[in-house]
């Protein structure tokens, strides 16, 4: 089937055309620069964003895929969660076009679509469900950190998540307090890597709990600590690489000892990872390692699908409606909780 899907939970605007599988075109329309001057996500902005570029982007997105509207046979937007108002641009969009156009609608959960995204890859980007295993699978992104038990295809169970800030945002508020301008958290990546990790030692919370949530807010309470306590400390360029590189291996520690032990626990031959985090560079390196040394398949979201796209929720949008999942209403409100069951 050919399908069309919208997605504006947060700051990017994206829309993207999938058929059996196979992304003909995601056009991501990012607002980092607009958000940037205010050090995070302004939510009435993004929503005056979306408003402005959903339907520029749509056509973008049908024209790349060399789709007329009048051909898709479905449509589909993230339901939840995100930003309220955020979420009801692309979803109301979504559920217009699909009623004039008198075709199925489907509402995605977002982090549900994240799941599926380490398993499109290639150029052009298709879904390789083939290879499907059942897995963990860690999300981590600015606005959320969680492990969930993928034990079949649209078969998943919730394992863990933040109890506070997600990883991505501790990496912000940590470059946030070195002066470094928002998102810092590749900033902090490029910097770490000529920087030592062990050249200060932060701690990495909840890294020994048996259980599989997370919590980062100490580790940036620390880090303001420090900072506190010895002022001068960044004068020096050295420092500041080194800093972000021990900030960095702390996240990357605990991100990856936690999913190495959920993993492990229920027997799991794959790990997945995907949310805009999955970019940095120690995260990818620490993670493949572990996985090798304990036997099991990683699949990493390729970079340009760990942060929020389009192709996602298309891709899982299609799966479900091909088995059977039924359509959701055209006047179904969005969820801006929903949670993953
Ligand atoms: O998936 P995303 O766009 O979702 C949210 O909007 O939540 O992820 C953005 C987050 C930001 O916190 C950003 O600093 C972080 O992902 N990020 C990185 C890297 N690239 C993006 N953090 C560490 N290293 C990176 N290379
Ligand atoms: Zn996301």
């Amino acid at each position: 089937m050919t399908l069309l899907a919208i997605e504006t939970s947060c700051d990017e605007t994206s829309a993207a055309v999938v058929r059996e599988g196979q992304v003909l075109s995601n056009v991501v329309s990012s607002q980092i620069a607009l958000h940037a001057e205010y050090g995070g996500v302004v939510p009435e902005l993004a929503t005056r964003e979306h408003l402005r570029n959903w339907l520029p982007v749509t056509r973008a997105a049908l024209r790349a895929a060399g789709v007329a509207a009048s051909s898709l046979e479905a449509v589909a937007a993230t339901q939840g969660p995100g930003l309220p108002s955020a979420l009801m641009v692309g979803f109301k969009a979504a559920q217009a076009l699909a009623f004039a156009l008198r075709r199925p609608f489907l509402g995605i959960h977002h982090h549900e679509a994240h799941l599926y995204s380490p398993w499109i890859s290639g150029d052009p980007p298709a879904a390789d469900f083939g290879a499907f295993q059942p897995n963990v699978s860690l999300i981590v992104s600015g606005g959320h950190t969680m492990l969930v038990h993928v034990e079949a295809e649209l078969r998943h169970t919730l394992l863990g998540a933040t109890l506070d800030d997600a990883a991505g945002e501790c990496f912000d508020k940590t470059g946030k307090l070195m002066g470094l301008p928002y998102p810092a958290g590749p900033t902090m990546d490029r910097l770490a890597t000529e920087g030592r990790g062990d050249a200060f030692d932060f701690p990495r919370p909840m890294l020994t709990d048996r259980n599989d949530d997370f919590s980062f807010a100490g580790l940036k309470t620390s880090v303001r600590y420090f900072l506190q306590k010895n002022p001068r400390l960044l004068d020096d360029g050295q420092n500041l690489r080194d800093l972000c590189a021990s900030i960095q291996a702390a996240i990357v520690d605990v991100l990856v000892g936690k999913t190495l032990r959920a993993a492990r626990r229920l027997r799991v031959t794959c790990v997945t990872a995907s949310g805009g985090v999955t970019c940095n560079r120690a995260l990818r390196r620490d993670l493949g390692s572990a996985c090798a040394r304990a036997g099991l398949t990683l699949r990493l979201a390729e970079p340009r699908l760990c942060t929020d796209n389009a192709a996602m929720i298309g891709v899982l949008a299609e799966r479900k409606l091909a088995a059977g999942t039924l359509p959701t209403s055209y006047d179904a409100e969005t969820a801006p909780s929903l949670a993953l069951l």
